[in-house]
């Protein structure tokens, strides 16, 4: 099989993320933060060691910052429902996914917040022109998606966090798709909350999603329950990182991530230009196809290509590249109807082929070929 699915999830993972999670299952069985044992103490020890790891390589001043969730989804409901401010103000933008979206859009509908929609106004970069005129007195966030999970758009971070710290706003970035792949430093980008999909970019397993946030980001709990600490209490602590993460942490899929990001780490040029390299000539040679439509903007080479064929759906294709070829893309809207809105392809969908780090030319090659017979095909 040729896996091009790396931005619904990374495949294949490398040894040293395999080894971790063996050794987990192994060494570190117990409940981290709960009991006073040799093996929930080593536990403990090894999430804490992972936090430390995570806000080293993202920026983040205090590793109690770093929180750990079930999937970057719920790291962005954290900090869209952990921060809201009544009757206040939110931009986001046409490049959000539905875990940005839905969550913002819930809060509207009971009535407690208002959204704008930011739309870049060239088609490979989203800049803080396109959101600052959208800005109220009552803005208190601005969400972005650091690369688009359809074609891989980037948002330039650093003016917006300058302009959010000078108006006292809260910048959260969606880093779902981006880390791993650009170096992301919450500090030096003013970023207020940072959400990550390790088991993407970072090749952790599924399970952990992250939200680092700075010191302006007053997050509220919005998960109650056991957190090892202040047992007595009836009510929720206020203090990180427990007291956002009630219910037992996934140990395997944290010292996945741990090794995970040892990984990125070591081999972060290589990975990301081999991924650079393969995007560019997958792109070149798709606009060369008579009958393919490409998305994707060559300046984004971050390993995301959307693409159609004529009018075939998106779907279509996907499934004969899956049954004849044995090549894994994703079809359809991506969680992304604005995103598609703005492409125009709400109905068609796009198929999307994502490469990872593990990505060979050949199989590259192998996947042009196929759709070049399907353009055949199809005319
Ligand atoms: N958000 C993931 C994707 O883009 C699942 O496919």
């Amino acid at each position: 099989m040729i896996y091009l699915d790396n931005s619904a999830s990374s495949f294949p993972k490398p040894r040293c993320v395999i080894n971790a999670v063996d050794e987990a299952m192994r060494k570190y069985g117990a409940n981290p933060g709960r009991s006073g044992h040799d093996m929930s103490i080593a536990t403990a020890m090894k999430v804490a060691e992972v936090r430390e790891k995570v806000a080293a390589f993202f920026g983040v001043k205090r590793s109690e910052n770093v929180i750990f969730t079930g999937s970057c989804t719920q790291a962005l409901n954290l900090a869209i429902l952990g921060s809201y401010v009544e009757g206040g103000h939110v931009v986001c933008t046409t490049n959000d996914h539905n875990s940005v979206l839905r969550p913002l859009h819930e809060l509207e509908a009971e009535g407690h917040i208002s959204i704008s929609i930011a739309k870049p106004k060239d088609n490979f970069r989203l800049t803080l022109e396109d959101i600052e005129p959208l800005v109220r007195p009552n803005t208190y966030m601005i969400c972005v998606n650091h690369i688009s999970n359809v074609d891989g758009m980037m948002t330039e971070l650093e003016a917006i966090g300058e302009f959010c710290e000078q108006r006292c706003i809260l910048f959260l970035v969606d880093g779902a798709q981006s880390a791993g792949h650009v170096k992301i430093d919450m500090t030096r980008s003013g970023i207020d909350l940072l959400a990550l999909a390790p088991h993407k970019g970072l090749y952790a397993l599924q399970g952990v999603g992250v939200l680092c946030f700075s010191p302006k980001a007053k997050l509220r709990p919005i998960l109650f329950g056991g957190t090892g600490t202040e047992s007595a209490s009836l009510r929720q602590p206020l203090i990180a990182p427990e007291a956002f993460e009630s219910g037992t942490v996934a140990t395997p899929n944290i010292l996945s991530l741990g090794a995970g990001l040892e990984y990125v780490k070591e081999n972060f040029e290589s990975i990301n230009r081999r991924i650079e390299d393969l995007s560019t000539y997958l792109l070149y040679e798709l606009q060369n196809l008579d009958g393919v439509i490409t998305y994707t903007h060559p300046e984004n080479s971050f390993g995301v290509i959307s693409f159609n064929i004529l009018d075939m759906p998106s779907s279509q294709v996907s499934d004969i590249l899956n049954m004849k070829y044995k090549i894994a893309s994703r079809s359809g809207l991506h969680c992304a109807p604005l995103k598609h809105k703005s492409l125009g392809t709400l109905e068609q969908g796009t198929v999307r082929l994502s490469l990872s780090g593990f990505t060979t030319f050949g199989e590259v090659q192998k996947t042009v070929k196929a759709i070049a017979k399907i353009c055949e095909m199809a005319k």
